[in-house]
């Protein structure tokens, strides 16, 4: 699908979108449809439950005196509340309504008064608009042409289209990271398993990122004991990719981006039943998440140094796989007792911050993984789970995830969790006593990140949505790109 700016015209067949705010207020280009029309928009807002809140859509077909198809109407609430995301929220919607229509092309007229100015409000309605658009659809070769819209092409009319344009071009470039993002974690575990994704990831070093890829010979010699105890049982071998991106100044320390990316988590010999398993090609969102932002910062060119490393295994049963009470040795020295083998992202985490660490140096530290079950429990799909040894990186990232629609939630530390994990025969183990999951989940990572600031995201009940919602369609959600690309420009780049 196309998404383009112009600047009004009225004159363009297809589908048009039209904004009424609160109150059933017609905004300018509804006022003058409705002229055109003869009023044919104030009859039908008369028989109509709808008056203009946020979001609001009503479809009005082609009424005569005006050469569209159909007009629609899009609420635009109190005009003042329009903030970027609620204008990407508005975009969606809108999107999802125009694409299951027959028409080809459709105009989105954008004159949203005292809110945000007309061409940022238009750029970020395309900008939603777009993410919506995403489909996944590689694998159905028995699509029929009437389950694909007919949509080709969207253009968003504003008066200086092009500020509108050149708003909307950085916006574009999270997109396509979003939509790699998806990508990766939409796809089956036959097809992305370590080897595979780390090839894929090499292709954005067309955007100027630089990719390194490290296989088993070079995890050995790093000594990362616990992200190879959890690879052992898989016939495919683990990487560990490294991006770099350089933007900001040379003597600045970068800021660091970790992922869990266990391709497919069968629970090892610790198995899951077979419903727990069938989600588990998303076990590396995390991963792709880090992939994503760190392509989100190459393609709109950020001014601020960043690193990203993902840690990519499979996590499988078999004669080669570590046992629970296997103890491993990882990277940072610690020893690890292994209790439950499906207690293994944080194995992967770290050994991967520790080599972050060791090698970067970075300013802080900010890793994502899908970890525990119980972060479902207690926060569903609305926030993300956010622990952190640093208060203001944690205030930063509740402040980022307002502003773009990813929200994330506090969650405790305390050394009264720290020492559940004390083991008896190693110096750690991998589990507690079953309470406050998520908890010791974040307090054993912890104890692999010496003390640099950080924030650990459990993403395990955003990374994918059962349900459409505005900018993200049901699937791979791409879950904070948008979090962590906001968080560099608003804490790296001013
Ligand atoms: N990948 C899972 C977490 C998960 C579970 C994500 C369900 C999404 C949906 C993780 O590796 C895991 O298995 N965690 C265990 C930890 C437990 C063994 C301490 C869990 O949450 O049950
Ligand atoms: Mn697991
Ligand atoms: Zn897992």
């Amino acid at each position: 699908m196309k998404f383009s700016f112009a600047e009004p015209d009225f004159g363009k067949k297809g589908a048009v979108a039209v904004a009424v705010a609160e109150g059933r207020k017609l905004g300018p280009a509804a006022v003058r449809l409705d002229r055109a029309s003869s009023g044919a928009i104030a009859r039908a807002l008369a028989g109509s439950k709808f008056t203009g809140k946020l979001g609001e859509l009503l479809e009005i077909p082609g009424p005569s005196g005006v050469p569209h198809s159909r007009i629609v109407l899009y609420g635009l609430g109190k005009p003042a509340d329009l903030i970027e995301g609620k204008a990407e929220d508005l975009g969606g919607g809108l999107l999802a309504l125009l694409a299951g229509l027959p028409d080809v092309a459709a105009a989105v007229l954008v004159d949203p008064g005292a809110g945000l100015a007309p061409p940022r409000a238009a750029a970020h309605m395309a900008y939603g608009a777009r993410l919506r658009a995403y489909r996944f659809d590689k694998y159905r070769t028995k699509l029929k042409p009437e389950d694909r819209a007919k949509l080709e092409r969207v253009v968003f009319m504003v008066e200086d289209s092009a500020r509108a344009k050149r708003e909307f071009a950085p916006l574009d470039k999270v997109a396509d990271a979003v939509f790699f993002a998806r990508d990766l974690v939409a796809e089956p575990p036959n097809v992305i398993y370590p080897e595979s994704m780390a090839q894929r990831i090499k292709s954005l070093s067309r955007l100027g990122l630089t990719v390194e890829v490290l296989g088993l010979r070079e995890l050995r010699k790093l000594g990362m004991g616990a992200l190879l105890g959890v690879a052992q049982g898989s016939i495919h071998e683990p990487r560990v990719v490294v991006m770099r991106w350089s933007g900001g100044a040379k003597s600045k320390p970068p800021i660091a981006f970790i992922g869990k990316g266990v391709t497919f988590d069968s629970g090892g010999l610790s198995l899951k039943t077979s419903k727990g398993m069938e989600d588990m090609k998303w076990d590396m969102a995390g991963s792709a998440a880090v992939v994503g932002t760190m392509a989100a910062l190459a393609g709109r060119r950020a001014k601020a140094n960043a690193v990203g490393l993902i840690g990519l295994v499979e996590n499988m049963p078999s004669g080669t796989a570590q046992r629970p009470g296997d103890i491993v040795t990882s990277a940072s020295g610690q020893t690890i007792e292994v209790l439950n083998t499906d207690a293994e992202g944080r194995l992967v985490l770290a050994d991967v911050l520790w080599y972050c660490i060791d090698r970067f140096k970075p300013a802080a530290m900010i890793d994502l993984a899908t970890l525990t079950g119980a972060i479902i429990t207690s926060l569903g799909m609305e926030n993300a789970g956010l622990f952190a040894n640093d208060d203001a990186l944690a205030n930063d990232l509740l402040a980022a995830g307002k502003a773009v629609g990813e929200t994330v939630w506090r969650m405790p530390l305390a050394d009264s969790y720290d020492k559940q994990i004390n083991s008896d025969i190693a110096d750690v183990k991998n589990i507690g006593d079953g309470n406050a999951g998520s908890i010791i989940g974040a307090e054993f990572v912890q104890r692999f990140v010496n003390k640099v600031p950080w924030a650990h995201l459990d993403i395990a009940g955003v990374a994918w949505s059962k349900k459409d919602a505005p900018t993200v369609p049901k699937g791979a959600t791409g879950w904070g790109i948008r979090l962590l690309d906001r968080l560099v420009r608003a804490r790296y780049e001013s």
